[in-house]
């Protein structure tokens, strides 16, 4: 029996990894509480940690961990900037879910860009009231706009066919353009300055932090709706509530937040909310925020519970190869062991 200490457990999250588990002689101990330095001693005596978004993976974790007999560490996401993956190398392997739905995450930008322009969040709240009035819920036809893509993987190419089904044109920007894509790749600044509706696709490196700041939101034109269902770190939060108070930037969706890792996924409807920042952001009329909710589809669930587990097994059973395993070199054409079809280490 393997056994993994399942770090930051929600109600959401059992079913399906139970129901897979059982299957494959997997016991799950699910613990509520993130992974932290302070809680990393709950997973003595297991084999393996399975850990999400806000868990805190850094050097001395993984020492402890590795001091454990981890033996591997399997993210239940995509993204991976909490992971120190280099200083995993040569002690702890790490797998990740690269896609679970990418249609989960390209639909909720699209929900939540409709939401904004056609004010669906204030009607709701109105006819709840009975109150019918439309006075202040006048919205814009997308058809038309201009959107700007950062970020053409999975989830910015989905994202990219829904907008072009609504008939808005589309500039594109990423760092590896694929090309052959048939997309009109620019410069981001091109791509700042020109497009009415900006949505963030791109993972969060050293590079991509702080990607819209004052200096990007000043290239940009008045009145832009900017989406971001990547990661928090991608968005200045000051300098876009500035933005949002000079009146420049027209709306704000964000499904992450920089500091969300105290504060999302929780119910704290009964607690002062500590984060100004959050909070004055909450407050405006044109700032749609939901708590990393982009992902949340059955459809995902089941396919991150599968995709972990069988990431797992690949450990036990195929002699630790694993097509989905993370490693600081992936990508590096010279170094990279698994594009080798070998082990990272
Ligand atoms: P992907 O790896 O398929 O695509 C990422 C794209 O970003 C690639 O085309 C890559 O070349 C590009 N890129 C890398 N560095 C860049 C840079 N400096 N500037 C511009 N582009 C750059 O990833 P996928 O599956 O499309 O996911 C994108 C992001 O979405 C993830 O990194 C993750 O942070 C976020 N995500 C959010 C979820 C949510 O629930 N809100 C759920 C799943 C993913």
């Amino acid at each position: 029996m393997i056994k993994v200490a399942f770090f930051d457990c929600k109600a959401y999250d059992k079913p399906s990894f139970e129901s897979y588990g059982q299957l494959k002689e997997i016991e799950f101990k699910f613990f509520e509480t993130k992974l932290t330095e302070d809680t990393v001693d709950l997973a003595k005596d297991s084999d393996v940690v399975c850990v999400f978004v806000n868990d805190t993976v850094n050097a001395a974790v993984i020492d402890k961990l590795y001091s454990y007999g981890i033996k591997m560490i399997a993210l239940r996401c995509a993204g991976y900037n909490n992971v120190d993956v280099k200083h995993c190398y040569g002690k702890i392997h790490v797998s990740h879910v690269p896609a679970y739905s990418p249609y989960a995450v390209a639909e909720h930008a699209m929900a939540l860009l409709l939401t904004s322009v056609r004010r669906i969040h204030k009607a709701y709240n109105r006819t709840r009231e009975f109150n019918f009035s439309l006075n202040g819920l006048t919205g814009f036809d997308l058809h038309g706009k201009t959107v700007g893509v950062v970020g053409t993987g999975k989830i910015g190419r989905i994202f990219i066919d829904i907008c072009k089904g609504f008939g808005m044109n589309v500039l594109a920007y990423d760092k590896f353009p694929d090309e052959n894509s048939g997309l009109n790749y620019v410069s981001l600044e091109e791509l700042m300055r020109s497009s009415d509706i900006i949505s963030l696709h791109c993972p969060l490196t050293d590079e991509t932090r702080h990607l819209v700041n004052s200096d990007s939101i000043a290239l940009m034109k008045k009145g832009v709706i900017i989406l971001n269902t990547s990661r928090g770190a991608l968005i200045d939060a000051e300098a876009l509530l500035e933005g949002i108070k000079a009146r420049k930037v027209g709306a704000a969706c964000l499904d992450v937040y920089e500091e969300e890792a105290d504060i999302f996924f929780e119910d704290r409807s009964g607690h002062i909310l500590n984060d100004e920042l959050l909070a004055r952001l909450i407050s405006m009329p044109n700032v749609i925020v939901t708590s990393h909710q982009a992902f949340l589809t059955e459809d995902a669930l089941n396919n991150i519970a599968q995709t972990t587990i069988d990431n797992i097994l690949s450990y036990y059973e195929k002699d630790g190869m694993c097509d989905n395993e993370l490693c600081y070199r992936c990508g590096n054409i010279e170094e990279c062991k698994k594009s080798r079809k070998q082990r990272c280490f």
